[in-house]
């Protein structure tokens, strides 16, 4: 795999054991590793039995990892936008743009893309410190859109930005007079912050698009709706020019199993497992058995067998 690899699936199917997983079998090859979570359902914290959270944490030697906090993140970039603003506009009107960027904190999606902003920044500034960066993320339709979010961004923030420009001019009557439209426009910090965001998704865009730098690895269980869900998501992922080459098969029952209900099950599950193959035949199939104990530290480096041979 990649010097980037996400992790994504449907909600419960495995990513945060799949990634943990990897993660530990890459610092078992050598690798410096960083495992981040996107997840705002921490669960790195409850492999590893220690609290993480949103500062790189040593879990053993050449293995970090990372929580990202979306409120955190979301309260640091609008208290950002709040201090740049103070200078340049007038009191009144930065009372009313706090206002606004205090309803957008509280927002559905304000979360989301304050953690798509960490995620490029990670990505952008933490590739040269590390090896490898694994990324654990939330349920696919969560992932998508933060992967789509450039793609689709960048149209949006031309708009934003156009919008913004308009708003300047009308807010040109309550700004200080002596100052030109052109230089107010040029100092705009809700501009400048747009402006530098679309930068970034340009260059993240760029990255996650790069076949050679970035691997995406779906995890899914050998059952009807995450082979369907994973289906859709090749499917999309693929029209933003982004391929997978693995997907993880989580959860798979022992060979033999006792009773009636468990050879049910198996039946049911080589049933699926024939469908995965078929699907799927032109991807490299990981295999994860269902252990019998929650996963957590002591049993990640039998689960990260799995991973042998893998790069
Ligand atoms: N191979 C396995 N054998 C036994 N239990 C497993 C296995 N894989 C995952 N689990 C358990 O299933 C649950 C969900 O796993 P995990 O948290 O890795 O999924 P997830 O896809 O990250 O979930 P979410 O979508 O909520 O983030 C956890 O309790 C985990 O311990
Ligand atoms: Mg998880």
């Amino acid at each position: 795999m990649n010097k980037l690899v996400f992790f994504g699936g449907k909600g419960g199917v495995g990513k945060t054991t799949a990634s943990s997983a990897y993660a530990y079998h890459c610092r078992e090859k050598g690798d410096k590793t960083l495992l981040v979570s996107t997840d705002p359902a921490h669960s790195l914290c409850d492999i590893f039995e220690r609290k993480i959270g949103s500062r790189i944490t040593e879990i053993k030697e050449n293995l970090y990892a990372f929580e990202i906090d979306p409120e955190e993140e979301s309260k640091k970039y609008i208290n950002n936008i709040k201090r740049n603003m103070k200078d340049i506009v007038s009191p009144i009107i930065v009372k009313e743009i706090e206002r606004q960027l205090d309803a957008a904190a509280v927002s559905p999606g304000s979360d989301e893309s304050a953690v798509f902003d960490k995620l490029m920044e990670i990505i952008i500034d933490y590739q040269k410190d590390y090896d490898r960066i694994i990324i654990d993320t939330a349920p696919t339709g969560h992932t998508l859109r933060l992967l789509s979010l450039p793609e689709l961004l960048g149209g949006w923030m031309d708009k934003l930005i156009e919008k913004r420009k308009k708003a300047m001019e009308l807010y040109e009557m309550a700004t200080r007079e002596d100052k030109k439209m052109e230089s107010i426009i040029e100092k705009d910090p809700v501009l400048s912050k747009l402006n530098d965001r679309k930068g970034k998704m340009e260059k993240v865009r760029e990255i996650l698009t790069n076949g050679d730098l970035v691997s995406f690895v779906f995890v899914l269980n050998p059952e009807k709706l995450p082979i369907e869900e994973t289906k859709k998501a090749v499917t999309t992922l693929e029209k933003y020019n982004i391929h997978i080459k693995e997907l993880i098969i989580n959860r798979i029952l022992p060979i033999r199993t006792e009773g009636k209900f468990w050879e049910n099950r198996k039946k049911l599950e080589d049933k699926y497992m024939l469908e995965i193959e078929d699907v799927f035949s032109s991807k490299k199939l990981i295999k994860i058995p269902l252990i019998d104990e929650d996963v957590k530290m002591d049993n990640l480096k039998y689960i990260s067998n799995y991973f042998e041979g893998l790069d």
